[in-house]
Formats: structure tokens, C-alpha cells, sequence
């Protein structure tokens, strides 16, 4: 695990905005000409309008002119101590944008890592093709 990277998220953690699930998540993605956009979860009283912190930080660089294909890792720190996992709707969103060779790293605070590539962790997303 890249000591800067660890750093970098847990740093980032401050920023969550979850005062309801009381549940940090911080997400840097790493883009194929090594920009570093990040993220944090940004909870909402109207619990569905929550967005979490994988999508914010694609969602960032996407908006910044990063496009699909052009990422090369997605990293995902929680708060907790544990290694947690991006939810269903955050794969989605990784597989429209990530390539299928590109990397998850699941972290924790502490280090502790797993790394996966995109298309373990999204196989047979809905896709383009699906629309014909
Ligand atoms: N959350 C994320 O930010 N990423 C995930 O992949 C899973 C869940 C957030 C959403 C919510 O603010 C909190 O974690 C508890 O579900």
C-alpha cells in the first residue's frame, strides 16, 4: 500500500459528511495521467439523496474533463478499522467509467489492503450495449 495514498485518505476522512450513519468513507481515483481526484461519502436528511464517496471522487474527476477509460485505480478507505467494500450503485458507476483491467484497493486506516481488478468486483454490469 502507497504510504502517501494511506495518508492521503485518511486525511480525507475528516471531510465525510455523515452526521446520520456516523460512517466515514474517504475515495481517491487515480487517473491514467496520475491526477489524484478524491472523495468523501455526503449524506442527506432525505436519506436517498446520499451520495457515496466513490462516486463523488469519479463524479469530481469526470466533471474535471477525466474521461471513460482513463482511470487506472479507484482506492476505498472506511473509517471503521475495516476493509470496506463499494456498494452495488458505486459499481455501476466504475464500470461505465473504469476500464475492466483497471484496480480497486479496499482499505483501512490501519493499511490493511485487498486489491481487485474492476472486473472482478463489477462482472456483467448493465452496459451500453444493453440500451440497443
Ligand atoms: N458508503 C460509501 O460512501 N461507499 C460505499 O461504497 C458504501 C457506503 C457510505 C454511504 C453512507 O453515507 C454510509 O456509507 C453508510 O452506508
Amino acid at each position: 500500500m502507497d504510504e502517501k495514498m494511506l495518508e492521503l485518505l485518511k486525511q480525507n476522512l475528516q471531510y465525510s459528511y455523515s452526521p446520520y450513519s456516523n460512517f466515514k468513507v474517504s475515495a481517491a481515483v487515480v487517473t491514467d495521467d496520475g491526477r489524484i481526484f478524491t472523495g468523501v461519502n455526503i449524506e442527506n436528511s432525505s436519506y436517498g439523496a446520499t451520495v457515496c464517496a466513490e462516486r463523488t471522487a469519479i463524479f469530481k474527476a469526470v466533471s474535471e474533463g477525466v474521461h471513460k477509460g482513463g482511470f487506472s485505480k479507484l482506492y476505498v478507505m472506511v473509517g471503521s478499522g475495516r476493509i470496506g467494500m463499494p456498494c452495488f450503485m458505486c459499481r455501476q458507476v466504475i464500470s461505465e467509467f473504469f476500464s475492466p483491467e483497471s484496480s480497486i484497493i479496499c482499505c483501512s486506516t490501519e493499511g490493511d489492503h485487498e486489491e481487485y481488478k474492476v472486473s472482478d468486483l463489477c462482472p456483467k454490469p448493465f452496459g451500453e450495449e444493453d440500451l440497443k
